[in-house]
């Protein structure tokens, strides 16, 4: 992954503090990447440990603030640890970003009730669980912005498969307009973010099969987009650039969603 613009830091965030998830990699990592350069104190969360304390050593070597915690998203009792251990070390926290995920292909048919049970655990109840467990301490800190990470799939049916990814992110689409709507007077913005294919991990599974090809015909602008393309839009959300944006949801998808 690139790392060119971690030390050009313009501290318009610097006196804010970031929760990331799935920030080990892909567009999480790029988000970290995209808050610290910007001047907040990350904390970037994830359940692959190695790979998120690498990436936060290398944001404290490029002279920003991150630090890694263990977080899986889907654990109540994980998310009240970190968000506790964020406020005390750090001494509040003004951004979540709800990023993690996991990607499924089986269909309508072919889901079994164990895969749609662990998905929706992680893509759905996670960001609940994030914005319960972070929302009190926003609202102590005078307000703060939530950035959860949906996809075009949460707004169309894309190729008739994934059901379970597609239930779980058109559920984070209409959880943050519904956030967004409750905290709206108390100064916590909630918007989600809706990203095209990008080139990460996730997609690798589909990397050499047909779906990669329909994915390339069916994109607008005939490419993937990359991590640091999302991570941009999102540190944006986060920012007071954004202080009239709320229940937004903001397509990054080469014009997929155009069509
Ligand atoms: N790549 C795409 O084309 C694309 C498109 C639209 C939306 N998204 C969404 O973007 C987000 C990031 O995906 P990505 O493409 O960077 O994929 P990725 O697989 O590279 O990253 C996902 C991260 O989430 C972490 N994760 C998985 N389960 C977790 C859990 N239970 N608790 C905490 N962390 C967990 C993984 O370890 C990984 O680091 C996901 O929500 C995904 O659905 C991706």
């Amino acid at each position: 992954m690139a790392r060119e613009g971690v030390s050009k830091l313009d501290r318009e965030l610097y006196d804010k503090v970031a929760i990331v998830t799935g920030g080990a990699r892909g567009i999480g990592a790029a988000a970290a990447e995209a808050l610290a350069a910007a001047g907040a104190s990350v904390v970037i969360t994830d359940v692959l440990d190695e790979e998120g304390e690498r990436l936060a050593a290398h944001l404290r070597d490029g002279g920003c603030r991150a630090s890694y915690e263990h977080l899986d998203v889907s654990d109540e009792a994980n998310w009240a640890r970190v968000v506790d251990k964020t406020v005390a070390e750090l001494g509040g926290l003004h951004i979540l970003v709800n990023n993690a995920g996991i990607g499924t292909m089986p269909d309508v048919e072919t889901e079994t009730r164990e895969g749609w049970d662990r998905l929706i655990a992680i893509n759905q109840t996670g960001v609940w669980l994030g914005m319960k467990a972070a929302a009190p301490r926003l609202r102590a800190a005078g307000g703060g912005s939530i950035v959860n990470v949906s996809s075009i799939f949460g707004a169309v049916g894309g190729f008739g498969g994934s059901i379970a990814y597609h239930a779980s992110k058109g559920a984070v689409r209409l959880m943050t307009k519904n956030a967004a709507l409750r905290y709206a007077k108390e100064g916590i913005r909630v918007n989600s973010i809706h990203p095209g294919f990008i080139d990460t991990p996730m997609i690798e599974q589909v990397k050499g099969t047909p779906a990669e090809e329909a994915i390339l015909a069916s994109t607008p602008m005939g490419r993937l987009g990359t991590p640091k393309e999302i991570g941009g839009v999102i540190a944006f959300l986060a920012s007071d650039a954004a202080s009239y944006m709320t229940g937004s949801e903001v397509y990054v998808d080469g014009g997929w969603t155009a069509q």
